[in-house]
C-alpha cells in the first residue's frame, strides 16, 4: 500500500471559479479516487489563495474589506467542488490562522539560514500573475499572459537568495527526471534554470493584505512566498498534533503537485529552493497540464468567452462534465474547448455508447428473463479484460487519463458490437435459452467491469450502473477477484431506470 499526497494549486479568490480551475481539480480527483480504489492511502488537498494585490484591489472595487470579499468567493469554490464530486480531504485557505503561523515559522527558518536579506526592488510587477517581471518577459511591453503592461514598482523588500540554490537545483534535476512531467516541461524548466536564477523579493510594503513578516510587520509576505507554503500547512508541517500525517504523507509518501504550465516554474524552481533552504524534503513530481482556449481564442473576461462551470454542470451533470474534459484532451497538452465538441462527445460516447448499452441490456434481461438471471459468463472477454485492467492501472498512474478512457471506450464498443452480432432477440425468438443466458451473462459481466473501470472518472454513473445490474453499492476498494472476468457468479436482479445520459441538442 502506497501513501500519496495529491495537491491542486490554491486558486485566487479575486473571482468565482472558472473552467481552468475545475480542470486541474477534476484531474486531481480522478487520480485520488483511482489510488484509493486500488488500496493506496491518499491525502488530497485543494483550497484558495486569498492574499495579494489583485484580491485587495478587487475587494476595494466591490466596496468590501478583503476578508469579507474572499469569504464570499470561497463559498462558490466549495460549492462547485461539491457539485462536481471532488473528494478532497482538506480545503485550505491562506487566511487560516494556522497557515499564517506556518508561513512565519518557514520565514524564520529560511532567514536563520542566511537566505533572506533586505534590499530595494526597482522594477516591474504584473498584478495579474502577482509576479516580478523583467523586460525580457514582456511582449510588446505587455505581460503575455495578461495582455497588460506591468506596473513600475520601487519598494524596500526582503529578498530570498534564490541564486544560492542554482547548483543544488541543477544537481537535483539531473538526479530526478520525474520531478517535472511531462518530459517536454522537464526539459523546458531545466533550460530555464540553466539561464541562471536571480534573487527575488519575498515581501511587499506597498500593500497590507497579507501575512505580516515576523518582527517587521510593516512588511507582508509576497503572495507566492505565502501560497506555496500551503502544501506544508495542509499536511501538518510544524503542527505537533498532525506530526503523524506529515510523517506519512510528506516524509514517507509520494508528493504530487498538479498545475498548469503558467505556474510551473514557481512550483518546480522557486518552491524546491525554498524547501532546500528550510531543510525540508522535496516533492516527488510537479505535473503540468496544458491551457484551454475556447473556439481558438484565449479564455478571458474581456473577450467575453468564458465557460461557466456552474452552467455546464446544471445542464449536463457532474459526470458528463468530468468525462468530457478528461476524454477530450490529453493531460499535458493544450486544448480548445467548444460547446459543439462537448455535445458531440456527450451524445456519441455517453448517450449512445454507454447509456444505450446499459438501457438495452437491462431491458433485455427484463423482457426475456423477467429481470433476473444467474450469471454464468464464458471466457469471451477474459483476455481483453485482463489486459484492460493492466492498462487502466498503468495509464491512470502515469496521468494519461484520456488514453485510459480511450481503452475503456474500446471495450464498451466491443460490448455493443457483441450485442449486434449475437442478436439476443433472435435467440429469444428461437428459444435458445442456454445461448441467450450466456450472452446476457457476458453483457452483465461486461457492465460490471465497465462500471468499476469508469469509477474514478464518473463515480455517480459507476454507482448507478452497479445498482441497475443488481449489485448494490460499489466496493470501496477493488480486489483482484473483482477485476477477474467471470469469477463473480451469482443470481442478480436487474433494475430498469431512465437513460443515464439523455441526448441533448445545441
Ligand atoms: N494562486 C495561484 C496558485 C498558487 S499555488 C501555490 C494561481 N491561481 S489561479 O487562480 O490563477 O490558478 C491557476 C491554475 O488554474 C492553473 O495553474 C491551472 O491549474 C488552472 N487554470 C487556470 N486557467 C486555466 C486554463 N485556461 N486552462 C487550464 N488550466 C487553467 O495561479
Amino acid at each position: 500500500m502506497a501513501t500519496i499526497y495529491i495537491t491542486t494549486p490554491i486558486y485566487y479568490t479575486n473571482d468565482v471559479p472558472h473552467i481552468g480551475h475545475a480542470y486541474t481539480t477534476l484531474a486531481a480527483d480522478v487520480l485520488t479516487r483511482f489510488h484509493r480504489f486500488i488500496g493506496n492511502r491518499v491525502f488530497f488537498l485543494t483550497g484558495t489563495d486569498e492574499h495579494g494585490q489583485k484580491i485587495a484591489r478587487k475587494a476595494a472595487e466591490e466596496n468590501m474589506s478583503p476578508k469579507e470579499y474572499v469569504d464570499k468567493i470561497v463559498i462558490s469554490f466549495q460549492d462547485l467542488w461539491k457539485k462536481l464530486d471532488i473528494s478532497y480531504d482538506y480545503f485550505i485557505r491562506t487566511t487560516d490562522p494556522i497557515h499564517h503561523a506556518t508561513c512565519q515559522e518557514f520565514f524564520r527558518r529560511v532567514k536563520a539560514q542566511g537566505d533572506i536579506y533586505k534590499g530595494t526592488y526597482r522594477g516591474l510587477y504584473c498584478t495579474g500573475c502577482e509576479s516580478f517581471k523583467n523586460e525580457s518577459d514582456l511582449v510588446d511591453g505587455k505581460c503575455p499572459d495578461h495582455n497588460k503592461a506591468p506596473e513600475w514598482l520601487e519598494e524596500e523588500d526582503y529578498f530570498f537568495r534564490w541564486s544560492r540554490y542554482q547548483t543544488q537545483l541543477e544537481d537535483f534535476f539531473g538526479l530526478h527526471p520525474q520531478f517535472v512531467l511531462p518530459k517536454t516541461r522537464y526539459n523546458e524548466t531545466r533550460g530555464f534554470l540553466k539561464k541562471g536564477l536571480q534573487d527575488i523579493p519575498i515581501t511587499r510594503t506597498l500593500i497590507d493584505w497579507g501575512i505580516p513578516v515576523p518582527d517587521d510587520p510593516q512588511h507582508v509576505l509576497y503572495v507566492w512566498f505565502d501560497a506555496l507554503i500551503n502544501y506544508l500547512t495542509g499536511i501538518g508541517w510544524n503542527q505537533p498534533e498532525l506530526a503523524d500525517r506529515f510523517e506519512q504523507f510528506w516524509q514517507q509518501g509520494t508528493v504530487i503537485h498538479l498545475m498548469a504550465k503558467d505556474i510551473l516554474s514557481k512550483h518546480a524552481l522557486l518552491w524546491p529552493a525554498m524547501l532546500m533552504s528550510a531543510g525540508i524534503k522535496l516533492p516527488s513530481t510537479c505535473f503540468s497540464h496544458g491551457y484551454f482556449t475556447k473556439d481558438g481564442l484565449k479564455i478571458s473576461k474581456s473577450i467575453g468567452n468564458t465557460i461557466d462551470p456552474f452552467d455546464l454542470h446544471a445542464r449536463f451533470g457532474a459526470d458528463a462534465f468530468r468525462f468530457f474534459f478528461l476524454r477530450e484532451f490529453s493531460f499535458g497538452d493544450d486544448g480548445d474547448y467548444s460547446e459543439k465538441r462537448f455535445l458531440e462527445r456527450h451524445n456519441s460516447d455517453l448517450a449512445n455508447d454507454l447509456g444505450n448499452l446499459v438501457s438495452r441490456v437491462t431491458a433485455m434481461v427484463h423482457k426475456y428473463r423477467a429481470g433476473s438471471l444467474a450469471l454464468q459468463p464464458d471466457n469471451t472477454f477474459d483476455s481483453t479484460l485482463s489486459m484492460l485492467w493492466v492498462q487502466w492501472k498503468e495509464l491512470i498512474s502515469s496521468f494519461r487519463f484520456k488514453e485510459c478512457l480511450d481503452v475503456i471506450w474500446e471495450f464498451i464498443t466491443q460490448l455493443n458490437v457483441y450485442v449486434d452480432a449475437e442478436k439476443p432477440w433472435s435467440l429469444a425468438k428461437a428459444e435458445k435459452n442456454t445461448e441467450l443466458n450466456l450472452v446476457l451473462s457476458n453483457l452483465l459481466e461486461g457492465l460490471r467491469h465497465t462500471s468499476l473501470l469508469i469509477y474514478p472518472f464518473m463515480p455517480n454513473t459507476a454507482q448507478k450502473i452497479f445498482q441497475q445490474i443488481g449489485l448494490g453499492d460499489l466496493p470501496e476498494k477493488i480486489s483482484t477477484t473483482e477485476q477477474a472476468w467471470g469469477k463473480f457468479q451469482k443470481k442478480i436482479t436487474v433494475y430498469q431506470d431512465k437513460p443515464l445520459f439523455p441526448k441533448n441538442e445545441l
